[in-house]
């Protein structure tokens, strides 16, 4: 695992989005993931400054989002769809069509998997996926235990990860507790990843994911397998 230290999340934001231009800028069509929560978020606020200043087009992207909650309408501020236009969508020049989120309303939520799956197929690998890190050592929303070889699911949110994103919503109560997310088998196909951690709280789970056993009791530990991951974080490793 590569790593860059960065001295807060401010840095991480200017920093990340640098790396990010220099990767998509010389592909024709690139394909990227996109992750939610509070760490990509200086990160896609450069990212909106640069495609400002003209230094960077998404005009041929197509982007994938890990996950997406269920039961929230698209509009509903908490709801991944709503952070993704609010964050980054709506300041860059992303075609729509091409900006990928998965339907936490879908009657059929395992169709809606099945379907997501085959857009990915279709788009091709992955040239670049960003991801963060959970208290609980999740990507995505695989919780611990999930297996590694996962595809795009819906599962059951962990205690630990309702209580860490209680904060987003009015109440504990108010957090869903399923969700659909893209699997560590997903993740793991991307050609690289940048791997985003900030703040003291993670230290531990971000030394247990980086040197310690490899197991799906801490789902990121997986990232140690992977051929081309940079973690950019401001916690001593
Ligand atoms: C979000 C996601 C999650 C978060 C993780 C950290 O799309 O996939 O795995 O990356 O929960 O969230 P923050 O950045 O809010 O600490």
């Amino acid at each position: 695992m590569n790593i860059i230290q960065v001295k807060d999340s401010g840095e991480l934001g200017v920093v990340g989005a640098d790396l990010v231009i220099g990767r998509i800028k010389p592909l024709k069509k690139p394909v990227i993931g996109l992750a939610t929560g509070s760490t990509p978020e200086p990160l896609y606020a450069n990212l909106i400054k640069k495609h400002q200043a003209g230094e960077i087009s998404f005009q041929n992207a197509i982007t994938f989002n890990l996950d997406e909650y269920v039961g929230l309408a698209h509009d509903d501020p908490t709801s991944y769809h709503y952070y993704m236009d609010d964050k980054l969508f709506s300041g860059i020049d992303l075609k729509r069509e091409n900006a990928h989120v998965l339907d936490g309303e879908a009657s059929n939520l395992e169709k809606e998997c099945e379907q997501f799956e085959r857009l990915m197929k279709d788009a091709g690998q992955m040239d670049l996926q960003l991801l963060g890190l959970g208290l609980n050592g999740h990507i995505g929303f695989n919780e611990p235990g999930t297996s590694f070889d996962s595809r795009t699911h819906v599962v059951e949110l962990d205690e630990a990860t309702i209580e860490a994103n209680s904060r987003f919503f009015e109440s504990k109560a108010d957090v869903p507790t399923k969700a659909l997310t893209m699997g560590i088998g997903n993740i793991m196909e991307a050609k690289e990843i940048f791997f985003l951690v900030t703040g003291a709280k993670k230290a531990e789970i971000l030394k247990r994911v980086v040197h310690g056993e490899v197991t799906e009791k801490v789902p990121a530990s997986i990232l140690q397998r992977h051929p081309n991951v940079t973690l950019i974080t401001d916690i001593d490793v």
